[in-house]
């Protein structure tokens, strides 16, 4: 999950992830957006693959992760995706869908439970995206989280959450780069997660 690092030009991946892009962390609902994120990435830029870019798709509920990692979906299951995400699928017959291979390589699922003590994974991420998750939680849980993906995130690097969803306490260590996107403010003291 770590990428070579060289400068990105100007409009390339790294608009989504910073400068070399390099890792991306998505908590997944059957893996859709993370999918549905990468394909368009592919399309957008295919020489993405020639990249170290990695994309870790998370959550705690592993029938979901299962599933995602089966590459296999029926049409149904993308309906939180735009019809132009969808198209990038490949086709197995009129009800389901398949990731190609080149994106699939592209993907780790993995369990991961946002509220326990430690988390498994190294290093630093340059996009989380963790949208309509923490409002699963009360407020000062949420504040917990959101600093520990705060401090498993590069300074510059890219925090995604719901429209309802809010920084909380942590708000002075990002700044607002679009709708519910925030971008890690220099000086924020990245640390590790556990
Ligand atoms: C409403 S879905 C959102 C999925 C996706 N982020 C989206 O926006 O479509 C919430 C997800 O959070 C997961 N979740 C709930 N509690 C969690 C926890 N403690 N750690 C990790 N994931 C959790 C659920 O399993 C579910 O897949």
């Amino acid at each position: 999950m770590h990428a070579r690092r060289r400068p990105v030009a100007q409009g390339g991946p790294g608009q989504l992830c910073r400068g070399a892009a390099r890792r991306a962390a998505i908590r997944c609902r059957a893996g859709t957006l993370a999918i549905g994120l990468l394909l368009s990435l592919l399309a957008a830029w295919p020489e993405l693959k020639q990249w170290d870019f990695k994309i870790l798709a998370t959550d705690i509920d592993t029938s979901v992760l299962a599933k995602a990692a089966s590459g296999v979906y029926a049409v149904g299951d993308l309906s939180d995706l735009s019809r132009e995400r969808v198209r990038l699928f490949e086709r197995v017959d009129d009800e389901y869908v398949a990731v190609p291979k080149a994106a699939r390589d592209l993907v780790s699922f993995k369990p991961l439970n946002l509220l326990a003590p430690a988390w498994p994974m190294k290093g630093q991420f340059d996009a989380i995206f963790c949208r309509n998750v923490t409002i699963y939680f009360d407020r000062p849980t949420q504040s917990e989280v959101i600093g520990r993906l705060t401090s498993v995130l590069v300074p510059g690097g890219l925090l995604y959450v719901g429209h309802s969803e809010n920084l909380g306490l942590h708000a002075p260590d990002f700044r607002l780069v679009g709708k519910t996107v925030y971008q890690a403010r220099a000086h924020h003291k990245a640390k590790d997660a556990a």
